[in-house]
């Protein structure tokens, strides 16, 4: 018989364009998982919208109403256990994670941020990768650990910055690599050839990486 598919859940805040990315890699055939729950902090995120179209369950969570961090991200984290799901996706969910709250899905939880770590942790990545007069930008997915985006890195995409490129046609640019990257990793976690051994070694089919994939015409690279 072969392995049930992995049972996927994912949070985000805003549009959710990786999102839509991850569901159309599946439409293709090409992401072979179920997408069991897609949570978000906004009411009016866009990925609920995407996860209505694509008939997938959803909820949203205010932090309003929670005493602290810890009591929100303790009821978040009971409603995706109570989904079944074998794997957590933060695809643009704009919410720092209590450290004890994410300890049972360390290992089975990644996030995709628009640098390459561990340059740029947090926000304006774009704008400070400009600032710096860096020529080269990119996406990085990692598992997630207590420390924000500091988690072990799995894969990145890069690309050139070029001249007179603005914030906003970097982060375009960029998102393009991002809706590759992060379906081609969930992929790698579907074959169940990704692992994390912690405290912070990645192991791709059993074997530690030395640095990070890296994405070549929509596949990874050692
Ligand atoms: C992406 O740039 C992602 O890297 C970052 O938040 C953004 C989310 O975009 N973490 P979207 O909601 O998936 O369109």
């Amino acid at each position: 018989m072969s392995n049930p598919r992995l049972r996927v859940a994912v949070l985000a805040s805003g549009r959710g364009s990786n999102l839509q990315a991850l569901i159309a890699a599946r439409d293709a055939g090409a992401l072979p998982v179920d997408f069991v729950l897609v949570g978000s902090d906004k009411a009016h995120a866009g990925a609920l919208q995407l996860a209505a179209d694509a008939a997938i369950p959803s909820f949203t969570l205010s932090p309003k109403g929670f005493a602290n961090r810890l009591d929100y991200d303790l009821e978040l984290f009971r409603q995706l256990d109570a989904s079944g799901a074998d794997v957590l996706v933060l695809a643009g969910f704009m919410r720092i994670i209590d450290g004890e709250a994410l300890k049972p899905w360390v290992g089975r939880m990644i996030n995709i941020h628009p640098s390459l770590l561990p340059k740029y942790r947090g926000l304006h990545t774009h704008r400070r990768a400009l600032e710096a007069g860096d020529t080269e930008h990119g996406a990085s997915v990692h598992f997630v650990t207590a420390e924000l985006d500091g988690g072990p890195v799995i894969a990145q995409a890069r690309i050139d910055i070029r001249p007179g490129d603005d914030e906003h046609q970097l982060a375009q640019r960029l998102l393009g690599y991002e809706h590759q990257l992060l379906p081609a990793v969930l992929r790698l976690m579907a074959a169940h050839r990704l692992t994390l051994a912690p405290p912070d070694r990645v192991e791709l089919d059993g074997r530690a990486l030395s640095a990070p994939l890296q994405l070549r015409n929509d596949d990874l690279v050692d």
